[in-house]
């Protein structure tokens, strides 16, 4: 049952059993030892949703352990056992696609059509992920001795810790849980405090889908976040750590999981470069920064952060980007002529004011929006900013909101250089139709992935990922092989025929020697 605290008919979900605002531990949902309670709001109104339970390091332990317990069994289920759980877990998010888009929209304020697509994208790894479950293939390897054979094989690692992020509820758990129960790994998650509720449906769903008590635990937590984040790294049991997040709080989660040199996957912040050539088809490249800039009203990692046009199209582009994003039409996501929504809280709001305040005291002109919008609600007005300096705050950090900075480079080497001056490596994006330059530019990137003529990359069949202080280890696509140990077996003793047993020369300790031992 939901908690009395939520009122689960103002969701206005088709199936209100879906609503759930207790966290999950064991097979049980269950509230804070210490009764406490989270404020869930919808920061495109700013009404209050529902709340959730304050848990802390107590039901973090209890979520380990009954992690652990279940790993014993659901590590020894077969690789078709797990596909076909995860594959009835996929059918039940798609039969629900329009309640679990509305969740994403309800407490993150994304337009209903991006929430939507969220889902379809969050559901895409549950699949991929049952689809790469049968196919953790191991390897015989030559031995390097007549006696062995060689042989490795992959194992699930264990418990491992989930903590994600607000920006995306429901794809950036999929995308780890998804990983880790296809490769026999359970999982303590901790959702974000913002953003609870779509994780909550998942595992509603994952339940219903037969995935058994213990295999998914869920802590929910805000003020006793960095105990909770601690426990969740440090503990001896949790094998592996699973963190989206900013890059101070990766580097603060890798520093626990050394404790016990865990394994870790790190997806971190991002500061992408999208360069706009003079060769390429402006519109297509308009389109395409409409589309990584704004999707999320900026709120993601692979954003466009930094945007560089070639001096002889500057003004041109500048013009056509300007008339594209006057356009918008910035509300609340479940309105359906939205097209761009909230930022996730006011704290998002005033860092983009500072980034904007910033880049026009260094120079920068507005060529549109600039200001917050009032409330209700948490808006700032999609933004774009030209003659944006390489020292101002936005060129040297992720801004996470709707602004477009604009600067302008003369040569293909001076934009690599600008490019790359960053401790910052996730995406990055550019827009030329000449084909030596594609190659050129897209090896030159310092980042984990690249889109050339195209804004959008995400997908999960993709090995997503950065380079530099934007993470480590790579998810999505073979991302399953980050929750298991390679193991290698040899396997030795085996008797050869003393007449194809190799002959000793120079006393040298060659192939078969063993075998001499035995046969004689
Ligand atoms: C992120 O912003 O962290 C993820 C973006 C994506 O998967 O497209």
């Amino acid at each position: 049952m939901a908690s009395t605290s939520v009122n689960t008919s103002a969701f206005g979900l088709k199936d209100a059993s879906l609503i759930r605002a207790q966290g999950y531990i064991n097979g049980q949902w269950v509230d804070a030892k210490e009764g406490g309670k989270i404020q869930v709001t919808n920061p495109a109104t700013g009404e209050e949703l529902g709340h959730i339970p304050e848990m802390g390091i107590v039901e973090a332990k209890e979520a380990i352990e009954a992690a652990s317990n279940a790993f014993k069994t659901w590590s020894k289920t077969t690789a078709k056992e797990r596909h076909d759980l995860l594959m009835k877990f996929y059918q039940l998010m798609r039969e629900n696609d329009d309640d679990l888009g509305r969740l994403i929209t309800l407490e993150n304020g994304k337009p209903l059509a991006e929430g939507k697509g969220e889902q379809a994208y969050s559901a895409s790894f549950i699949e991929w992920f049952a689809e790469e479950a049968v196919r953790t293939y191991g390897e015989v390897i030559p031995a390097a001795q007549g006696s062995l054979r060689n042989v490795v094989i992959k194992q699930p690692i264990g418990v491992v810790s989930i903590l994600t992020p607000w920006n995306f509820p429901s794809a950036m758990i999929t995308r780890k849980l998804g990983a880790a129960l296809a490769a026999g790994c359970t999982a303590v998650i901790k959702p974000p405090a913002e953003t609870p509720f779509s994780c909550l449906a998942l595992v509603e769903l994952a339940t219903r889908a037969g995935i058994p008590p213990g295999v998914i635990n869920v802590i929910t937590t805000s003020a006793n976040v960095a105990e909770v984040g601690k426990e969740l790294c440090e503990n001896p049991i949790v094998k592996k750590i699973s963190f989206t997040g900013s890059t101070p709080v990766a580097k603060l989660l890798s520093g626990y999981a050394a404790t016990t040199l865990k394994k870790v996957s790190i997806e971190a912040g991002g500061n992408a470069p999208f360069i706009v050539f003079d060769d390429a088809d402006i519109d297509a490249a308009v389109a395409g920064a409409i589309a990584c800039k704004f999707r999320g009203s900026g709120q993601t990692c692979v954003c466009a952060n930094r945007i560089y046009v070639q001096s002889s199209i500057y003004a041109e582009f500048a013009s056509r980007l300007a008339e594209k994003v006057a356009a918008f039409k910035v509300g609340n996501g479940l309105e359906s002529d939205t097209t761009h929504g909230p930022l996730i809280h006011d704290r998002a709001v005033q860092k983009v004011e500072k980034h904007v305040e910033d880049a026009l005291a260094r120079g920068a002109q507005i060529l549109h929006g600039g200001k917050r919008i009032a409330g209700p609600g948490t808006f700032f007005a999609p933004t774009i900013l030209s003659d944006v300096t390489s020292d101002a705050l936005i060129s040297r950090e992720e801004t996470f909101g709707p602004l477009a900075a604009l600067t302008k480079f003369e040569t293909e080497e001076e934009v690599i250089k600008l490019a790359n001056d960053t401790p910052f490596g996730l995406a990055g994006y550019f827009f030329s139709r000449d084909v030596g330059r594609v190659w050129r530019v897209a090896e030159a990137l310092e980042v984990g992935m690249v889109g050339t003529n195209t804004g959008v990359i995400s997908q999960a069949v993709i090995p997503f990922g950065g380079v530099k202080e934007s993470g480590l280890g790579r998810e999505g696509s073979h991302g399953i092989t980050e929750y298991m140990n390679v193991k290698f077996i040899a396997f030795g003793g085996l008797l050869i025929p003393a007449s194809l047993v190799a002959i000793f020369v120079d006393g040298a300790c060659a192939p078969g020697g063993i075998l001499i031992a035995s046969a004689r």
